[in-house]
């Protein structure tokens, strides 16, 4: 019989496995995370980003959402940024997450410079998650500017990065609504596909 003594050894052991380990965690069920990186309030990515999150809610999987535009991270200066209580709240959520979606713009050929500060600010926290991407732009001929990001996480943290990403321009868009189903479409097969390998790599 399991003892309480045993049984907090277990529960200690289990919750000392590092969220970020390669290694399968049997038994415990994958996290989740959407991060908004637009600072624009009426943000195009950050509506693909609710969609993609409402999918996961409906899928019932263990989800959150994070804005950085309600953090005020402090830009990373390799030094005192580090300590700062909210860039420690930042990577408590990115390290408690097995599968996280960025949602991005397209801001000179490259994600928001808030998602790359994001990664500056908690570097190895990155190390073997599951990562997606949806990219808000102006024009299509941008499509490949995700790509430089990924292969930092890639080559850097060894993220495991979805083949699959969302990509949308103005057009598909009315306000804050998405109108274009196609896409609706392809942000609902990417939150699928981040359940997916997340289920295969960690579940
Ligand atoms: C500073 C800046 C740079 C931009 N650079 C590009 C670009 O390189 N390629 C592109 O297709 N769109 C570019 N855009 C357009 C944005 O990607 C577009 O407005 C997008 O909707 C922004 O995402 P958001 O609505 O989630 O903030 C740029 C916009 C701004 C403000």
């Amino acid at each position: 019989m399991t003892t309480p003594a045993k049984l907090r050894l277990i529960i200690v052991r289990i919750s000392e496995r590092p969220l970020n380990s390669s290694l399968k965690c049997e038994g415990l069920m994958p996290k989740y995370l959407v991060v908004s990186t637009s600072g624009n309030p009426e943000s195009n990515s950050r509506s693909m980003g609710r969609a993609a999150f409402a999918h996961l809610e409906k899928a019932k999987v263990d989800c959150a959402w994070l804005d950085l535009r309600d953090l005020n991270l402090p830009i990373c200066d390799a030094d005192t940024c580090y300590a700062q209580p909210v860039t420690q709240k930042l990577n408590a959520a990115i390290e408690s997450a097995d599968a996280i979606l960025i949602a991005t713009p397209v801001y000179n050929y490259d994600v928001s410079a808030a998602a790359k500060n994001m990664v500056e600010l908690t570097g190895s926290s990155w190390e073997d998650k599951i990562v997606g991407f949806l990219c808000a732009a102006g024009g299509m001929n941008s499509y490949m500017s995700v790509m430089a990001f990924a292969n930092s996480l890639m080559l850097d943290f060894r993220s495991v990065i979805i083949p699959r990403f969302v990509y949308a321009t103005g057009d598909a868009f009315d306000g804050e609504k998405l109108k274009d189903e196609k896409v609706a479409k392809r942000i609902q097969e990417v939150a699928g596909e981040l359940i997916r390998f997340a289920q295969a790599l960690r579940g």
